[in-house]
């Protein structure tokens, strides 16, 4: 028997493991427990930069230097971070065959850190910075080194290559986390807010083809009474490590 509280995990587990196939969209709440703050809610990065004024291309047309200045500390706290219990719990799920992607929002590249293989990057990722001028690309790292805001051999100042409000999606990414989002009968949803289009498009297209959606969010989201089918109130590495204690104990070790 389940003990007070666990019954929740056991529901997660057997959706998973009788239905398989699954995918994860995950979004800056699963990287809290790595130190990396979330945009939104009193302790989010938008509560200290104005997303209108830091984060859309407009703003960084306008003035790539104020960008920076939000960039720069952002860049910081990546490099800082290693993946946490939940980044890992999923690269566990990839490799027993029941996880098949992750759909990832942030640019930390903690999926691939945690050994996950098949990761969408749909708002593009902080490994390389991009000229808008002349499309020269540069590895992040060695160019911030030279020192802050990163500049092109042409002169101009570079836009790293992940998506500011105001661009589109990579259309690979996009095309990639439809057709999974389609085809996919679970899909984790865990540590987004759900308030950012068009990613949080993807629990309804899901859900519209069948799929059981499970999300892992201490609060609540637009999703959670409309979309969610079960609603995990907890920290991202707490449910998901639980989802992997119990699935593992009804499992034949490989
Ligand atoms: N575990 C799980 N969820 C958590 C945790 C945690 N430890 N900590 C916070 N959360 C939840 C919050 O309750 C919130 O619902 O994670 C969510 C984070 O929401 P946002 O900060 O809005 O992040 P996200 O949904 O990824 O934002 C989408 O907005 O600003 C843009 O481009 C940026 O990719 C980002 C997009």
């Amino acid at each position: 028997m389940p003990g007070p509280g666990e019954q929740i995990f056991e529901e997660a587990a057997d959706a998973l493991l009788s239905r398989r196939n699954a995918v994860a969209l995950t979004g800056a709440g699963i990287s809290v427990e790595s130190g990396i703050p979330a945009f939104r809610g009193t302790q989010g990065m938008w509560e200290k930069y104005d997303p209108m004024e830091y984060a859309t291309i407009d703003a960084f047309f306008r003035d790539p230097e104020k960008v920076w200045s939000m960039l720069s500390e952002m860049v910081d706290l990546l490099a800082r971070a290693s993946p946490n219990p939940a980044h890992v719990g999923l690269a566990d799920l990839e490799r027993m065959g029941i996880l098949r992607s992750v759909i990832t929002q942030n640019v930390d590249g903690l999926h691939q850190a945690a050994g996950s293989r098949k990761v969408i990057e749909f708002h593009g990722n902080a490994e390389e910075l991009v000229c808008l001028s002349c499309w020269t690309r540069y590895p992040s790292r060695a160019k911030i080194l030279e020192g802050i805001p990163p500049r092109c051999s042409c002169g101009r100042i570079l836009k790293p290559d992940l998506v500011l409000f105001g661009e589109p999606i990579p259309w690979t990414a996009q095309d990639e986390a439809e057709s999974e989002a389609d085809s996919c009968a679970v899909l984790l949803v865990i540590g987004t807010s759900a308030q950012v289009t068009p990613a949080c498009e993807i629990p309804r297209l899901s859900k519209r083809r069948g799929a059981f959606i499970i999300e892992i969010n201490p609060e609540e989201t637009p999703l959670t009474r409309m979309v969610t089918d079960l609603h995990i109130r907890k920290v991202a590495s707490l449910a998901v490590t639980r989802i992997l204690e119990t699935i593992r104990r009804v499992l034949p070790p490989s």
